[in-house]
């Protein structure tokens, strides 16, 4: 027998007394009370939606590593930007999976205005004017290692680099891109293609920063959507942030906005919202997360394994940017949580 005894021993106080009738239950009883009390709420107004692109006509090519993700061609790629535009979400971001002999030690084809990415802008300009569209300026998917620099003797060479995507931002804005997400984490890239977009007369061309890229194993399925998994040669440490640092993670932010940043994102999301709060109440900017490939595809695998209920998941993880203190976030659930929200 347990020789303790539950509550009521001789002095015990009520519940009452112990919390001095205050019941947080309370507002928790109903449906109706505890959306009224509600503080953070999902909208389709919240999303953007990643896509992947690929040359050629009627291509719609599934990711092993991202089950209901696909790498579309242009055709196909217009179609789902109406779809999006019609389900009412603001933006989609593009990223490409180019052609092997097309990518080469300085990621050249870049700054080609007829490749892929520039031709899906136009392409999505011209049928979906209404949706916003935003470019990445990293090297990336261009290049034959992998790598979002310009490689020279092992190292990922600072300011050719900005030169580089600072002239492919020019380039993407011409081709209508609306906003400017450089994803290679150079310094002095803001600057630079701030610069750049406005002696060009692209005033209006916004850039999101990836203020807080982190170095992580979250972007796994991505570099098999984009086609640099078996190219990478060992990692981006030199580059990306230490993900076991947060100070730093403000000054990047701090600088990106002296430098011209009109919007920030945190780079993977659902493992770094102290990130996210931290620079939201440091700077009240336009705050975004990228719910990155190995996030989604955990909820997936998880889901389809029948360990969790995925929409249930899907949903909580994207209330958790907004409650940690997001304007939007970036999210391959995008098409599937606008129908959710709709219905
Ligand atoms: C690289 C880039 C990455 C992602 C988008 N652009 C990271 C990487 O490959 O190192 C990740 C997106 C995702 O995982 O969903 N500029």
């Amino acid at each position: 027998m347990n020789k303790f005894t539950p509550a009521k021993a001789a002095g015990a106080r009520s519940v009452d007394e112990i919390t001095g009738s205050r019941r947080l239950r309370r507002m928790r009883k109903a449906d109706w009370s505890r959306r009224l009390v509600r503080e953070n709420r999902l909208s389709v107004d919240d999303l953007i939606w990643p896509i992947f692109v690929v040359d050629g006509k009627n291509i719609r090519e599934p990711i092993a590593a991202m089950p209901g993700v696909f790498r579309l061609s242009l055709d196909l790629a217009v179609k789902e930007a109406e779809r999006a535009a019609k389900l009412g979400i603001p933006a989609i971001a593009t990223f490409p999976n180019v052609e092997l002999g097309l990518r080469d030690q300085t990621g050249s084809h870049i700054l080609d205005p007829e490749n892929v990415i520039n031709r899906t802008t136009r392409a999505i300009k011209h049928a979906v004017p209404e949706i916003g569209i935003i470019t990445d300026a990293a090297l990336d998917p261009f290049t034959s290692h992998g790598h979002d620099g310009i490689l020279r003797d092992g190292i990922i060479v600072n300011d050719e680099t900005v030169e580089q995507i600072t002239a492919a931002a020019v380039i993407q804005a011409a081709a209508g891109a609306d906003i400017i997400a450089p994803s290679d984490m150079m310094d002095g890239r803001i600057g630079a293609i701030r610069d750049a977009l406005d002696a060009n007369g692209f005033q209006d061309v916004a850039i999101m920063s990836y203020a807080t890229k982190f170095a992580s194993a979250f972007y796994g399925p991505y570099r098999e959507a984009v086609g640099t998994a078996g190219l990478l040669k060992g990692d981006k440490k030199t580059y990306y942030l230490d993900h076991a640092n947060s100070d730093e993670a403000l000054r990047e932010a701090e600088q990106d906005l002296a430098e011209g940043a009109d919007m920030l994102m945190v780079k993977p999301g659902l493992p770094y919202l102290d990130i996210i709060r931290r620079l939201k109440d440091e700077f009240r900017m336009p705050t975004f997360a990228y719910q990155v490939s190995g996030e989604y595809s955990m909820i997936r695998a998880a889901a389809a394994n029948g360990w969790i209920d995925g929409d249930k998941v899907m949903l909580e993880s994207l209330l958790a940017f907004k409650r940690a203190g997001c304007d939007g976030i970036l999210t391959y659930f995008a098409p599937e949580v606008a129908e959710m929200l709709k219905g």
